[in-house]
């Protein structure tokens, strides 16, 4: 079976390049096929939850061409929309689910099956068929495990979040976008993402005001026009290889970032010891010694992100002193903390809180990816440890990561994808 082997222990060094964000990308994608006119997408990353929704509006009747390995050229104008969105792929992934807004706001009706996702949680819709229905929409529940939405037409409304809701906020500006009348958004969300599609439906002829505050205005238009646009930086890749450097003590320029998308992450780095340097589209993080302690609670953007959660905590894991995380996004995001406890940590959870005391190293060891952010963070986690680990389960890491061993391999860690017992004595004897 596929997986990766590292030999940890290598302080990371060098540049890395940070690929489109995947969180934007999905819903941009969706988005695209809200007009009959060709819409090219650049920046895609290369990943396989984009490859899949892809397909999904591929087997609909979209028509997408390739234009290189990071841009698109999408048109949705001869999409059957009778057709449901339905195949055992397009329910393993959450971006999907976008497809309801989408098809809603531009045909009024759409069928798709319920989201997938990875399993960091409940996970639950609710908020998403609020907001259609407050647009008129009729929601219905099918077997096996369809969203019907349908409306004779949709009208502006003003919609109060309940919880402050990335997919939800986003899949009612989509079906909002092609509304009569005024819809305005209440607690919505402000991640980076969020304003990324709002930018590219306002590049399509959308009047969406607001986005990045909790207040989104979205003025319904007739039509849409095809545009061309680039997607903005992964701000959780590039937190990451942020993380990466300073659990292997090294010094790593993070390009292609916008660093405003990065202050969390790069303040909680700052307190635990790192030196941050930052540039117009990069960011520079080194660590020359053990670092420190802190606490943190995961919250809405700008907050510090849940999708960082497993990756500070597998830094604190390593500094000095004790620290505390409280997770308060996803009830379901510590799962990878036994794997981390077979490498020596010393964590406790108690429900979504973890206790952590630090301990000065890793053992090596063989773990299991259980989502995609805390596969990543155990492959930080490896190169942090002393030895060869062995990490399965990589199709996790492989849905939200563009080259991931060969961005680390750039910055001087010793990682291969290896599958058969040739492979894996090739890597022992390459790594030494
Ligand atoms: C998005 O998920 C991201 N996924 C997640 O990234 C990310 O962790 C999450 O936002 C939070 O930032 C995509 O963009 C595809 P939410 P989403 O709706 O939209 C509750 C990754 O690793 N809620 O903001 O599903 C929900 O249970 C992934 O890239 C409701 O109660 O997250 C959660 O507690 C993992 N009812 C909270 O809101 C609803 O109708 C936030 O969820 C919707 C959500």
């Amino acid at each position: 079976m596929e997986h990766y082997m590292v030999k940890g222990g290598t302080p990371l060094s060098g540049e890395v390049e940070i690929a489109g964000a995947k969180n934007a990308a999905l819903p941009i994608i969706a988005a695209s096929i809200m007009t009959n006119e060709t819409v090219l997408i650049e920046n895609v990353p290369d990943v396989s939850d984009i490859r899949t929704l892809l397909n999904a509006i591929r087997s609909i009747g979209a028509h997408v061409e390739k234009v290189d390995r990071h841009s698109y050229r999408i048109n949705g104008s001869p999409i059957n929309r009778a057709a449901p969105v339905d195949n055992e792929y397009v329910r393993k992934i959450r971006g999907s689910y976008y497809l309801i807004g989408s098809l809603l706001g531009k045909y009024k009706t759409a069928s798709v099956a319920l989201p997938g996702g990875c399993n960091i949680g409940l996970r639950p819709i609710d908020q998403h068929i609020k907001g259609f229905k407050a647009l008129g929409a009729d929601i219905r529940l099918r077997p096996p495990g369809l969203v019907d939405a349908r409306a004779e037409n949709l009208s502006g409304a003003h919609i109060y979040m309940d919880v402050v809701s990335v997919g939800a906020t986003i899949n009612i500006m989509m079906a909002a976008a092609m509304a009569d009348g005024l819809t305005i958004i209440e607690n919505a969300a402000k991640e980076p993402h969020v304003v990324d599609l709002a930018s590219f439906l306002n590049s399509m002829g959308a009047s969406i005001k607001g986005a990045g505050t909790d207040v989104i205005r979205i003025r319904g238009v007739k039509r849409l026009h095809g545009t061309e646009y680039s997607i903005i930086p992964d701000q959780i890749e590039a937190g990451t290889f942020m993380f990466a450097a300073a659990a292997t003590r090294g010094d790593v320029v993070i390009r292609n970032v916008i660093p405003k998308h990065l202050e969390s992450i790069s303040a909680k780095l700052l307190e635990v010891g790192c030196q941050i340097e930052e540039s117009d589209d990069a960011v520079r993080v080194v660590a020359t010694r053990r670092l420190g302690n802190t606490n943190v609670k995961t919250l809405p953007y700008p907050g510090f992100p849940t999708d960082m959660q497993p990756q500070i905590t597998i830094l604190l894991g390593l500094s000095n002193g004790t620290s505390i995380v409280t997770e308060s996004i996803f009830e379901n995001r510590f799962k990878y903390v036994d794997e981390l406890t077979k490498m020596g940590a010393h964590i406790t959870v108690e429900g979504n809180t973890a206790i952590i005391e630090g301990v000065s190293g890793y053992t090596a060891a063989n773990l299991s990816s259980p989502d995609l952010r805390a596969g990543a963070a155990l492959v930080i986690a490896a190169m942090a440890a002393e030895g060869f680990s062995e990490i399965y389960d990589i199709h996790y890491i492989e849905r939200g990561y563009e080259d991931f061993p060969e961005k680390l391999r750039k910055l001087g860690a010793l990682i291969d994808k290896v599958d058969t017992e040739d492979d894996k004595r090739r890597f022992i004897f390459r790594a030494g």
